[in-house]
């Protein structure tokens, strides 16, 4: 069910390979003198610099947690060879990337090669950032020039043991898999709000870094949406939830929901069909939420245009009768009586929830596919919504994980899964056990103190450890 254990193996095996593959030679190391301009670019672009680091969420991964200073770097992300640290990017001229040339940036988030001549590695997104206008890069290197303080915390080293630590397979790794950057163009013809919503979509917004599946190298198995169904058609496990596709298909894809459904998403980590959880909470807080209305509309757009990878799965129909029954105290299993007992105070009998409180379950995109990890996963570890500008409320749901065993947890998901109309597949006692081991309880205290800071990391692909130290540990 963890498909990421799966990815991570094949990422170690292609690295081991690569290096069984090849001869050693650390890379040169070419200091440049080059430093930024020394004029101050004007406000304006500087601000248009900040707005587009939002949308890139550089802050996410660029920051040590609630404690570390913006774009100090530092943040540890667990990668199958070792922890590797997000570097300082503030403009102090030794430790961050003062003395970086426009060229030198420029360079590193189109390719990857870092001014010193390495290949960094996959974990920063340079595949979507390479995505951006030149204007764009501009305001960028503006705002991180003379937008962000200048900080003096140094990089630490990754933590992988040599040889694996050597850098040159990650050099072989681009020529492999990372696309050659294309200056971007922007298309002649089109409707222009469509163009501006993939522009983000895929550059900036990474979205595809966690929605799209990545293939034996760890390479996304596209970064645009010509001439496939892969693109956003859903990625593996991140952290123990599963990241749902976001095309406009049914079996957990966003069919059901409307441009201004997504858009109120983004904007506010809900909406009348879910509530954002895992991965996706950073991703709202950080970023998508100081996002404008235009912009989101237009990512909404763009989302709503791309056609079902999997145009044969049937809508969801909702069965109303089972809500009815429950309702009247009818109870027909194990699983309909924990759910009765324990979570319909919320989630209500007939599934539907409480608008943009207690998300609807019935009809839910979690519980419409054969892969439970997120959903049993909810259950054991409970969940918050981000707080936001516009709905500061972080509702929560308490964690499961010393109430049920595995078995009663395998009933209550399977009822879950199975009633409404829903057409998620049963859970075995043995799915929970595997989630359980990777659950980690969402203290609400903790989440609303971490998103009132406004940061704290994220790390796709790989399985990150969870890195607040206030987590209870299992
Ligand atoms: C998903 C996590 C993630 C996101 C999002 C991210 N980065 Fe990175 N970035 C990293 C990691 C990890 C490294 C270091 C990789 C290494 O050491 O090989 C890095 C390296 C860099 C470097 C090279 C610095 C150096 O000293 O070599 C620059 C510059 C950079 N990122 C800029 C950005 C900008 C600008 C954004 C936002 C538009 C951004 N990053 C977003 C993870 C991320
Ligand atoms: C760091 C990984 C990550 C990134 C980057 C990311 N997402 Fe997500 N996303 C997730 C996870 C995990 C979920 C499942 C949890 C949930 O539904 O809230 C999710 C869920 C969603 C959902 C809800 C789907 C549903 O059916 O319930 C939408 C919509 C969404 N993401 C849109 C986006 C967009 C647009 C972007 C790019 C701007 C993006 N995501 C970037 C991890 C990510
Ligand atoms: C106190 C109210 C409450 C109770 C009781 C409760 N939940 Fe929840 N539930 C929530 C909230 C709030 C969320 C959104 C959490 C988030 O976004 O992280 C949620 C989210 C979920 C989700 C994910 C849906 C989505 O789109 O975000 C599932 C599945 C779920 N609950 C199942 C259950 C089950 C099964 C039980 C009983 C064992 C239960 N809940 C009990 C409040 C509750």
């Amino acid at each position: 069910m963890i498909k990421n254990k799966k990815m991570n193996n094949t990422f170690t095996q292609t690295v081991g390979a690569l290096l069984l593959a090849l001869a050693s030679s650390t890379p040169g190391i070419a200091w440049s003198a080059s430093a930024a301009s020394a004029t101050v670019p004007n406000a304006q672009l500087i601000r248009q610099g900040e707005y587009l680091a939002r949308a890139g969420d550089c802050i996410a991964c660029h920051t040590a947690g609630t404690k570390g200073q913006p774009f100090a770097g530092g943040l540890g992300m667990e990668t199958p060879i070792g922890k590797v640290y997000s570097t300082n990017i503030t403009p102090d001229k030794k430790a961050g990337i003062g003395d970086w040339s426009f060229a030198d940036f420029d360079k590193l988030m189109r390719t990857g090669v870092t001014k010193h001549g390495y290949t960094v590695y996959p974990a920063m997104p340079y595949p979507s950032y390479s995505r951006l206008s030149e204007a764009d890069m501009q305001a960028l290197y503006a705002y991180f020039m003379h937008g962000v303080k200048a900080d003096p915390t140094p990089n630490k080293a990754a933590d992988i043991p040599w040889p694996l630590s050597m850098r040159f397979p990650l050099t072989i790794w681009r020529w492999a898999f990372a696309p050659t950057p294309q200056p971007y163009k922007t298309p002649a013809t089109g409707d222009a709000q469509l163009l501006r919503g993939a522009y983000l979509v895929q550059g900036l917004g990474h979205c595809g870094a966690c929605h799209t599946a990545r293939g034996v190298g760890m390479q996304e198995k596209s970064l645009t949406d010509a001439g496939n169904t892969t693109f956003l058609a859903g990625g593996g496990v991140i952290d123990g939830w599963s990241v749902p596709s976001l095309r406009n298909e049914h079996g957990g894809g966003l069919a059901r929901w409307s441009a201004a459904e997504i858009a109120e998403f983004l904007k506010t980590g809900r909406n009348s069909h879910t509530a954002s959880f895992g991965a996706m909470n950073d991703v709202v807080a950080h970023s998508m939420q100081h996002m404008t209305d235009g912009d989101l509309a237009a990512m909404a757009k763009y989302l709503k245009s791309l056609p079902p990878s999997n145009p044969a799965t049937p809508a969801f129909v909702a069965d109303d009768k089972l809500g009815k029954q429950l309702f009247s105290g009818i109870v027909s299993s194990t699983g309909a009586q924990l759910y009765l007992d324990r979570c319909a105070g919320c989630h209500r009998s007939d599934g539907k929830g409480y608008d943009k409180a207690f998300p609807a379950l019935a009809g839910n995109a979690v519980l419409q596919t054969n892969d439970p990890t997120s959903a049993i996963n909810i259950v054991l570890s409970g969940g918050a919504v981000p707080a936001t500008r516009t709905a500061p409320s972080a509702l929560t749901m308490a964690p499961y994980a010393d109430i049920f065993n595995d078995e009663q947890t395998a009933q209550v998901v399977t009822f879950i899964q199975t009633s409404w109309g829903n057409r998620g597949t049963p859970v075995t006692a043995a799915q929970v056990a595997k989630v359980r081991k990777v659950s980690v309880p969402v203290a609400a205290s903790q989440t609303e103190a971490t998103f009132a800071a406004g940061r704290h990391g994220t790390f796709p692909p790989m399985a990150r450890k969870p890195h607040l130290k206030d987590a209870p540990q299992k």
